[in-house]
C-alpha cells in the first residue's frame, strides 16, 4: 500500500520570517495521516528543519549537481543538502528544464548523485501545452521517464511528480480523464521497467495548480498518490486544506 504524500515546493519563495507558515503547519497537523514535505529555497532549509524538528514533516532541496564536489560556482550537492538536514531533493522540475537547459540525462545524473547520498528523489515530468495539443503527451512522458529515472531505484527512495507544464501557476487544471490517463501510463511504464513489485510502488504526485477546492478530486482519482504543490503550499492554511483533502 503507497502512503500518501503532500509535497510543497516554495520555489524562489521564502524569508525567515516565513518560517511561522511551518510552525502553523505543524501545529495544524499534529499527527499527519499522510507523509508531508516542504522545499525551502536551500537558505532556509537548516532553519527548517530545525523548525520541524519535533514533527514529521520532511524537508527538501529542489536542486542538486551531479557531482560531489568542486568548482561549480552557485551549485549545490547532494550530500550538502544532506548535511544541512535534508532527506529529498526535487529533481528536473521544469522551471529547471527551461531556465537551465536540464535535459534528461542531466536529471538522471542528479538522480543518481542524491541517491547515492541517501536522498530520497522527486522527479518531474510533464508535456508543455504546444505538446499536449499535437497529442504527444504520452511519447513526451515516456520520453522523459525513459531518460530521467535511473536503472536502480526503489519504491521507498524514489517518487514521481506528474506536472502538466501548462498547468503550473496558471490556474488550468487537467480534467480527471486526463490526469488518470498520465497517471496509469506511468505506473504501467514503471511496473514494464522496473518489475511489478518496485513499479506498484513508486508513488505518483499530481502537480500544477492544486488548491484546497480541487484536492479531494484529484486525489480521488485513479494511480493519484498525492500532490507537488506550489502557490498553495505557501500559507499553512491552503496547504492545510490540501492535507486534509489528502488524510
Ligand atoms: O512543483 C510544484 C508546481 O510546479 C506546481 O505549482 O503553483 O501550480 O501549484 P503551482
Amino acid at each position: 500500500m503507497r502512503r500518501k504524500l503532500a509535497a510543497g515546493n516554495w520555489k524562489m519563495n521564502g524569508l525567515s520570517a516565513q518560517l511561522t507558515e511551518v510552525e502553523a503547519l505543524c501545529a495544524a497537523h499534529p499527527d499527519p495521516k499522510v507523509d508531508l514535505l516542504i522545499a525551502p529555497p536551500a537558505t532556509l532549509i537548516s532553519s527548517m528543519v530545525v523548525t520541524a524538528s519535533d514533527h514529521r514533516l520532511a524537508i527538501a532541496g529542489q536542486d542538486c549537481h551531479a557531482e560531489e564536489s568542486g568548482a561549480h560556482t552557485g551549485d549545490i550537492s547532494a550530500q550538502m543538502l544532506k548535511d544541512a538536514g535534508a532527506s529529498h531533493v526535487i529533481l528536473g522540475h521544469s522551471e529547471r528544464r527551461e531556465d537551465h537547459g536540464e535535459s534528461d540525462d542531466d536529471v538522471r545524473g542528479k538522480a543518481r548523485a542524491a541517491l547515492a547520498a541517501g536522498l530520497k528523489v522527486v522527479i518531474c515530468i510533464g508535456e508543455s501545452l504546444e505538446e499536449r495539443e499535437a497529442a504527444n503527451t504520452l511519447d513526451i512522458i515516456a520520453g522523459q521517464l525513459a531518460g530521467s529515472l535511473p536503472d536502480v531505484l526503489t519504491g521507498e527512495n524514489t517518487v514521481i511528480a506528474y506536472e502538466p507544464i501548462w498547468a503550473i501557476g496558471t490556474g488550468k487544471v487537467p480534467t480527471l480523464g486526463q490526469i488518470g490517463d498520465v497517471h496509469d501510463f506511468i505506473r504501467t511504464k514503471l511496473e514494464a521497467r522496473f518489475g511489478e513489485g518496485v513499479g506498484r510502488s513508486i508513488r505518483l504526485l499530481y502537480g500544477g495548480s492544486v488548491k484546497p477546492s480541487n484536492a479531494s478530486d484529484i486525489f480521488a482519482v485513479s494511480n493519484v498518490d498525492g500532490a507537488l504543490v506550489g502557490g498553495a503550499s505557501l500559507k499553512a492554511s491552503d496547504f492545510s486544506g490540501i492535507i486534509k483533502a489528502l488524510e
